[in-house]
């Protein structure tokens, strides 16, 4: 626990009464952090199932093939957001569930256990947001070189059409990609997430081919004439340089480009940014693409999806050691001529990164501003906070400082901003669950799991989010 506190920790119905009408209040997951039952129902491994099992990989040492067991305790777990009074649940579809080898048919286990959660959602009065891949690629397709491989895009289309054979008639949502940003910078360029590659500035194929997947992706969801909305979801982070100079403000503008814009502007502009001059040789594979491609890429969308934790501050000067943001060491880090350095005027997580809500409101009007005309609904598809939860002798976590998070990030969604129509905010996420690289070792939860026994317990930042619900007036 930190001891960060908001304003409206003890007034949720006062923060409720600035929510626009209409606006949609969700949860996040996604399939691997919380699903375990890795090796049932012919479920296929992913890239996630064989990094986690590489010795040093995953902090705690743990391994996410139990997890919270939501594949079996789903029915619990929808009972819980129905108490929580959300809208929406944003989850995602294992697409080695659906598809075990990564082609052919689907696999008929599989697609029966999203019809079962999707039922048993509608019928709690809950809307289905399914993204398509949040990160968990079958193995066979990772042996072929995973989104390092063109023909892995193609791949992607063929399971999204399955997925909306199967979900189409319910989903209210899609979702094509989870951060393909973070994919490629932690998974294929620093190698802190599977698959583990250190390419570095090589990965940038991995950037191009996933958004061709989703371009195919958001193609084959319309050719089966899906009844939900469908985007994508980005994160954003906002990038500020920590000092005024020409070297500190190139670096940033560099890691604003790499971390923000080559995966937004393709997508809404149907371009790729502009590469400063002296950086044009590192960009050379974005550079040269094909004209079609970026027509594929660059699909009507009815929503975009934005992610927002925290802002990034760039400073000059290799890193002084290889910690990545994710906590595990990633020595391509200090190859580079600039690092990540702290905020020192703002509150941390326990993951260590900065509580600054004043940048969810920069992001906003960043979007508002790159992509005026252009950019269609958002909703802010993940949100939340990792900390050192305490637990009181009576099972209790009196969590103040994630439902302080909460509370802020909100107000600030709340707040209109010209330009830019906001619709909904999930919140990371429903219940603890295996945060990647992390292990156990980050909990980010509404709810507390307790990994011997997977007793679910609510805390209280699920209380204050339950009566700011239930204190709105639509
Ligand atoms: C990303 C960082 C980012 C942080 C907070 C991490 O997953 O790797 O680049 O700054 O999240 O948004
Ligand atoms: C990811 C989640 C992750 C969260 C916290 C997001 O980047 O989509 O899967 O658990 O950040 O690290």
């Amino acid at each position: 626990m930190s001891d960060y506190r908001s304003e409206w920790l003890h007034d949720p119905a006062g923060l409720a009464a600035q929510m626009p009408a209409g606006f949609t209040m969700g949860v996040a997951t996604a399939a691997f952090q919380v699903e375990g039952a890795v090796r049932e129902d012919g479920r296929g491994p992913s890239t996630w199932d064989t990094f986690m099992a590489q010795p040093g990989r995953i902090a705690d040492g743990s391994d996410a093939s139990v997890t919270d067991d939501h594949y079996h305790r789903y029915r619990e777990d929808v009972a819980l957001m129905k108490e929580l009074g959300v809208d929406a649940y944003r989850f995602s579809l294992a697409w080695p569930r659906i598809q075990p080898g990564g082609t052919g048919p689907a696999n008929k286990a599989g697609i029966a256990f999203y019809d079962r959660l999707i039922d048993e959602l509608l019928a709690a009065g809950i809307s289905p947001v399914a993204t398509l891949f949040h990160w968990d690629m079958p193995e066979p397709l990772q042996h072929k070189g995973g989104w390092m491989t063109r023909d892995t895009a193609s791949r992607f289309a063929d399971y999204a059409l399955l997925a909306a054979q199967a979900f189409g008639d319910r989903v209210d949502k899609w979702i094509t990609l989870n951060e393909p940003t973070s994919v490629t910078l932690n998974g294929y360029a620093l190698g802190v997430h599977a698959p583990g590659a250190t390419l570095m500035f090589d990965s940038l194929p991995a950037v191009h081919h996933q958004l061709l997947g989703h371009g195919l992706a958001v193609q084959a969801l319309r050719s089966e004439n899906v009844t939900g909305g469908i985007g994508i979801t980005n994160i954003h982070s906002p990038v500020v340089p920590a000092k005024d100079n020409f070297t500190t403000r190139g670096y940033a503008e560099v890691f604003d480009l790499v971390h923000n814009r080559i995966f937004a502007d393709p997508v809404l502009l149907g371009h790729y940014p502009k590469f400063p001059f002296l950086a044009r040789k590192l960009f050379k594979p974005l550079i040269e693409v094909d004209s079609d491609d970026l027509k594929t890429i660059h699909q009507p969308l009815d929503f975009y999806g934005l992610n927002y934790y925290a802002p990034t501050r760039i400073a000059a000067g290799p890193p002084a050691d290889d910690r990545s943001p994710d906590g595990t060491p990633a020595p391509g880090l200090r190859g580079l001529p600039f690092h990540l350095a702290s905020f020192p005027e703002f509150p941390t997580t326990g993951f260590g990164w900065s509580i600054a809500p004043e940048y969810l409101e920069v992001t906003l009007k960043d979007y508002a501003e790159r992509y005026a005309g252009v950019l269609p609904p958002v909703y802010i598809t993940e949100g939340g906070a990792s900390f050192d939860d305490v637990v009181a002798a009576d099972g209790s976590v009196d969590d103040a400082d994630r439902a302080s998070y909460l509370a802020e990030h909100l107000a600030v969604a709340f707040a209109s901003v010209p330009g830019l129509d906001l619709r909904g905010y999930f919140a990371w996420t429903l219940m603890d669950n295996w945060e990647w690289a992390a292990g156990f070792g980050e909990r980010f939860g509404l709810v507390r799991v307790d990994f011997e026994t997977l007793e679910r317990t609510p805390k209280r930042s699920y209380r204050w989010l339950q009566q700011l619900i239930a204190s709105r007036s639509s």
